[in-house]
């Protein structure tokens, strides 16, 4: 089945808004009017109204790293999905392991954020995978699998449809250990799998990336899978050149 090829770069808690408006014009110079793949920015909250300035127009997508479960209301400090649309934002990572680590997350707010977002129209890049310890005592594909249930659970086909899934195992993470392109394709179609208990024509048309060191030189491999469809990429999408030569090569 035909499936949409992402390159979506997550820049985490890098770049001000100067920064972030000159990323944008030499971003736009190098990948002029590439049609495949998508590519999509990820950047902080503040970075968000600059971006929309210099990419509404243009090839490149943006999106946010985090959002609330919420509509609106009184909740400090957070931001809402609305807030994101009237960025322009189109997609929006959920669950990223630094969040699910750090800030403690749970699938459950997970699911309800993934809910959230499906309503006001923003793309999900939902984001699973396991941590070394998991890997290594071989509970790897339950995990993944556990938190794909759970972040997913209740939605229909056609909600179903419109998910993106980050398979990125902990360990490979600005490590610069990457998961072998074999590993990256057994759990992708894992993940694919899973999805396919819940809604078998929405799994076939999922777009599902891999992410973990994802660089230039490896990206080529790991999209030649048949299960991969595309990259979330940290360190290697902080530099435009450099990410440009990324999309390039995808
Ligand atoms: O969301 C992106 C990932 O956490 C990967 O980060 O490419 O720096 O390893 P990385």
């Amino acid at each position: 089945p035909e499936r949409r090829q992402i390159i979506a770069g997550n820049w985490k808690m890098h770049k001000t808004v100067a920064e972030a408006s000159y990323y944008a014009v030499e971003l736009l110079e190098r990948v002029g009017a590439v049609g495949s793949p998508e590519i999509v920015v990820c950047a902080p909250f503040t970075a968000l109204a600059a971006l929309k300035d210099e990419l509404e127009e243009s090839v490149v997508h943006l999106g946010a790293q985090n959002m609330s479960w919420a509509a609106e209301g009184a909740y400090t400090g957070e931001i809402s999905a609305r807030m994101l649309k009237e960025l322009a934002c189109t997609y929006v990572i959920l669950g990223h392991s630094e969040r699910r680590e750090l800030m403690h997350e749970t699938d459950e707010e997970i699911a309800r954020k993934v809910k959230a977002a499906l309503e006001a129209e923003l793309t999900p890049i939902l984001c699973v995978g396991e941590n070394l310890r998991q890997r290594e005592e071989g509970r790897a594909s339950d995990v993944v699998r556990g938190q794909v249930e759970q972040d997913l659970a209740g939605l229909g086909e056609e909600e179903l449809r419109r998910i993106v899934i980050a398979y990125e195992p902990i360990w490979a993470i600005g490590t610069g250990k990457t998961a072998s392109s074999q590993d990256a394709q057994e759990m992708c179609a894992d993940i694919r799998w899973t999805v396919a208990q819940m809604s078998g024509s929405a799994a076939s048309g999922m777009s599902i990336l891999y992410g973990g060191s994802v660089k230039p030189e490896n990206i080529a491999e790991l999209m030649r899978k048949p299960d991969i469809d595309g990259a979330l990429v940290g360190g290697a999408s902080l530099d435009p050149a450099g990410f440009a030569t990324l999309v390039e090569n995808a």
